[in-house]
């Protein structure tokens, strides 16, 4: 049994009004929705509530408002959110429109305005739990790439209302528990992005989760200047090779094998295809190159890894991949993680931003077991954090 309840636990919900939090919160470029994979994301629960009757009220953000802004109105996402889930949706403005909520009938989907346009909301004010709390009669969360926040309409309401989780934020506290919770072992990690910096904490958690530790992208040159390898003019964190150095000896004890590469793609300059691209031994980077990707020779040894592995946590690419041919570490290794995965012997979870778009790069999104959304959220459950929206929700 799940140990929060669910949409199979929420009863009849005919003529009820059911307030259900989601991440509506997707890129924009010049007026238009670039990607509505957080849309999809919804349909669902969405589409499950309305099929049994309820008056689904959908309460979101849309960007970071300091005040209410008509460039931040989920009215803007109101059209191509309808266009996705094929019913109609309203758009209720309800502060303004004292009428709205009241008009709709069971089986009716709403947006109502971005909940950042109410000042308490990210302070969880419990006036403004309250103010939303009058609009429902039940509450389900299904934003999990929101629940790293304690806000009214993420933590404050699961206090207020009966409570659930969505169809959405099942599968993938599902999927996070099989991956970090009680996963099947042997268990890799792969962490890659830029800087070092912004993943001491999932590091730190992860020498202790996991037996083995694939470190890739820029943020690898700080652990490899931490071991006395000369990385030339590459990104690193040279104040950070002392705590990279104690994350090494953590691991050690804790009997996590940590893999950095010993065959690197380098370049003097940062450019797609650079006269200057060489493959070499870790210890050969001249003062005046830069490491972009892993080498042929670590990624082989990756995949090797890889098979005798049962689980697969995924985060960051191994190399500058949105420049070729800086991708080809992170489309290769994550062809493996995919192929595995498909022949059953790797369940293999990935997310953050940039991991997201790397899968999609490398053609593979579809055939990891679970690829969440999330971003902030998925960091902070990569750290060991409880996420104060997911607490909530607990039975
Ligand atoms: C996201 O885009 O990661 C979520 O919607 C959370 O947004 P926030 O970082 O503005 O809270």
């Amino acid at each position: 049994m799940a140990s929060f309840r669910t949409l199979d636990d929420i009863g009849d919900v005919r003529g009820k009004r059911v307030l259900v939090r989601v991440d509506l919160n997707v890129p924009m470029q010049e007026g238009k929705v670039s990607d509505d994979t957080r849309f999809r994301a919804t349909l669902p629960t969405v589409t499950e509530l309305a099929d049994k009757g309820a008056i689904v009220l959908l309460l979101a953000h849309f960007g970071r408002p300091k005040a209410p802004t008509p460039d931040l109105s989920l009215a803007l996402v109101t059209k191509p959110y309808e266009q996705v889930l094929g019913r109609p949706v309203r758009y209720i403005d309800w502060e303004v429109d004292q009428a709205g909520v009241a008009s709709l009938r069971p089986g009716d989907v709403a947006i109502l305005e971005n909940t950042r346009f109410f000042g308490g909301e990210e302070k969880n004010d419990p006036a403004v739990v309250d103010r939303f709390a009058r609009l429902g009669d039940l509450y389900v969360n299904d934003a999990f790439s929101a629940a790293h926040r304690a806000h009214a309409s993420t933590e404050g309401l699961a206090h207020r209302l009966p409570a659930f989780a969505g169809r959405a934020m099942e599968a993938e506290l599902n999927a996070l528990e099989q991956a970090l919770g009680k996963p099947e072992r042997p268990v890799a990690a792969v962490v890659g992005g830029a800087k070092v910096s912004t993943k001491l904490e999932v590091l730190r958690h992860l020498v202790a989760k996991v037996d083995h530790l694939i470190i890739g992208g820029g943020m690898a040159n700080t652990f490899l200047a931490a071991r006395g390898v000369k990385v030339g003019k590459s990104l690193c964190e040279h104040d950070l090779t002392g705590t990279a150095g104690e994350i090494l000896d953590a691991a050690e004890r804790a009997n996590c094998t940590v893999h950095l590469p010993y065959d690197v793609v380098v370049a003097k300059e940062f450019a797609a295809n650079p006269p200057s691209l060489r493959t070499c031994n870790v210890h050969e980077v001249a003062d005046d190159e830069m490491i972009l990707d892993i080498g042929p020779a670590a990624v082989e040894a990756l995949a090797d890894v890889l098979k005798t592995c049962r689980t697969l946590v995924w985060n960051g690419p191994l190399g500058a991949f949105e420049t070729p041919p800086f991708d080809a570490a992170t489309v290769a290794l994550a062809r493996t993680a995919a192929a595995l995965t498909q022949e059953g012997s790797l369940v293999s979870v990935a997310g953050g931003g940039d991991t997201v778009a790397a899968l999609n790069h490398a053609g593979v999104a579809d055939d990891f077991s679970f690829v969440s959304t999330a971003g902030g959220a998925f960091l902070e459950w990569m750290e060991g954090k409880e996420l104060p929206g997911v607490k909530a929700l607990a039975r």
